[in-house]
């Protein structure tokens, strides 16, 4: 698929600089997983994880730390390359590395699971969630969880050069079935690269919740929070002790991140 493509292209240069960004967070013990995610996943230890969209490894390598064992998963080669790198470094055990698109996993890797994860600017780059919800549930044992933490479409259907100026202009329809190009990717963990093709997805709540429902799960529960995991603009805070950021008029107005846990469905 040509946007999946170019998608691969465009987070390959942000490779080596998220390697280097995060490879000195972890040493320096700034990078751990958001306190909503570090709560609601509770004790992992023991548990294998399989964990999607994996970008350079900094939160494989955080899951790894609570003791699990852990697989990551992503679209970009150069990003497989150092986080099999970064893993080493760091001396962490337990941890591995796939290179695949999440959609055709099934064709390169046969094993199971007990918590499938994936967080933090994930199921926007995906074309459509059924197959995803099927890919998530074929990896699952019986008794195991997929766990998502990401961005709120609500926030996401706003221009986010206002969003920080308290202006709520609808730039991303909601009901939008078409991908959207960006022509820069990166600056959050790299400098901002331009002139890239990067197609973004908009994906309903409902279409969120049919992933699940239509692929044997069963919804445990889904929250909403005011907190977004990256800087959208304006004055937002960034509160270190929940790796979360805030505007200071947003505490209780919307919706800027969801997560949601779903076991298999039993009848
Ligand atoms: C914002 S990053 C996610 C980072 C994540 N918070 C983490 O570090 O665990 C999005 C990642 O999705 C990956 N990606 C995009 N499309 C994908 C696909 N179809 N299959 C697998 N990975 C994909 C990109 O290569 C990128 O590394």
């Amino acid at each position: 698929m040509k946007e999946i493509d170019a998608n691969q292209k465009a987070w390959a240069l942000l490779a080596r600089e998220h390697y280097e960004t995060y490879s000195l967070a972890l040493r320096e013990g700034r990078h751990h997983l958001n306190s909503h995610i570090l709560r609601e996943l509770g004790d992992i230890s023991g548990k294998k994880v399989l964990h999607l969209q994996c970008n350079t490894g900094a939160d494989s390598v955080a899951l790894a730390r609570l003791g699990a064992q852990v697989t990551g998963v992503d679209l970009v080669q150069e990003n497989i390359h150092y986080a099999g790198k970064m893993a080493a470094e760091l001396g962490v055990e337990g941890i591995r590395f796939i290179w695949s698109d999440v959609l055709k996993l099934t064709d390169v890797h046969d094993e199971s699971y007990d918590i499938v994860f994936t967080s933090e600017g994930v199921l926007g780059w995906l074309p459509e969630l059924r197959d995803w919800g099927r890919v998530a549930r074929r990896y699952l044992n019986e008794d195991g969880f997929l766990y998502v933490f990401d961005s709120h479409p609500f926030m996401m259907m706003f221009d986010e050069t206002r969003l920080g100026q308290e202006e709520y202009l609808i730039k991303y329809p909601y009901f939008d079935h078409e991908a959207d190009l960006e022509e820069s990717i990166g600056g959050y963990a790299a400098k901002e690269h331009k002139g890239v093709e990067a197609w973004f997805w908009m994906h309903k709540v409902s279409d969120i919740v049919d992933a699940v429902s239509l692929n044997g799960m069963h919804l445990e529960y889904f929250h909403e929070f005011p907190e977004n995991f990256w800087r959208s603009g304006g004055d937002m805070v960034y509160l270190p002790e929940e790796g979360l950021y805030v505007y200071p008029h947003n505490r209780d107005k919307y919706p800027m991140s969801y997560s949601f846990k779903a076991t298999v469905y039993r009848r």
